[in-house]
């Protein structure tokens, strides 16, 4: 019997993604160890994980370098990439959001938008590119997104909103909201039809804890 191998999302989605894995039966022990390897094992399930930045989960997915991804749903939409998307994992709720200041307020159809920063350029050049005629300027960032409205980098911005604090802290609102996000489980395509068996299993034992 073959590995099965599954990517997470170093971060915020970690430790929720392994809570799920070990209630779905398998044994995370040395994944919750904190060592260096960069491959942790069930051999008794003759199950392989490993934790890779959340933008890079999809990629090893797509590949079938995993055959299994828990990731975000924002990077889902930022990567793009051809995958099957099997579960919601209802955790990690939030919203991907156009926010701005207060003033801007019911005035996006009427402003004039010339840049937007972001962290997920794809994302904010669909949205822009569907919902608004005139071409805006996207400006890729790593973090701290909400500073570049207040410093004038940009207009407005495109991002994540979780409580609201962040940018109820610095005067910005939502003036639209793009998705909303959680973390999901991914499948690559081939590892669904060739492992079908133990994948279904595995997605049926994770499913059976989302409705408990
Ligand atoms: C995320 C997101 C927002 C904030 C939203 O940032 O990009 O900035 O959380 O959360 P809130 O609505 O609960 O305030 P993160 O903490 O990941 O840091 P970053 O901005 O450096 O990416």
């Amino acid at each position: 019997m073959r590995y099965i191998t599954i990517a997470l999302s170093k971060g915020r989605l970690t430790e929720l993604s392994i809570d799920l894995l070990e209630g779905a039966g398998l044994d995370c022990s040395e994944l919750k160890e904190n060592s260096r390897k960069l491959i942790l094992s069930d051999e008794k399930n003759k199950v392989r994980f490993f934790l890779a930045k959340p933008a890079d989960v999809p990629v090893y997915v797509e590949y079938g370098a995993a055959d299994i991804g828990i990731v975000g749903k924002d990077t889902l939409l930022e990567e793009g990439r051809d995958l099957y998307e099997v579960l919601n994992l209802g955790f990690a709720k939030c919203r991907m959001c156009v926010a701005g200041p207060r003033e801007l307020e019911g005035k996006m159809d009427s402003i004039t938008i010339t840049r937007v920063a972001t962290k997920y350029p794809e994302i904010a050049r669909n949205y822009f590119r569907h919902k608004r005629r005139e071409s805006v300027e996207i400006i890729k960032l790593s973090g701290s997104v909400e500073l570049a409205p207040l410093v004038g980098l940009s207009e407005v911005i495109v991002d994540l909103v979780e409580t609201g604090r962040t940018l109820k802290e610095n005067g910005l609102v939502v003036l639209d909201t793009i998705a909303d996000i959680s973390a999901r489980m991914v499948v690559n395509r081939v590892s669904m039809k060739m492992e079908n068996e133990r994948i279904r299993r595995l997605i049926d034992a994770i499913r059976a804890q989302l409705k408990e």
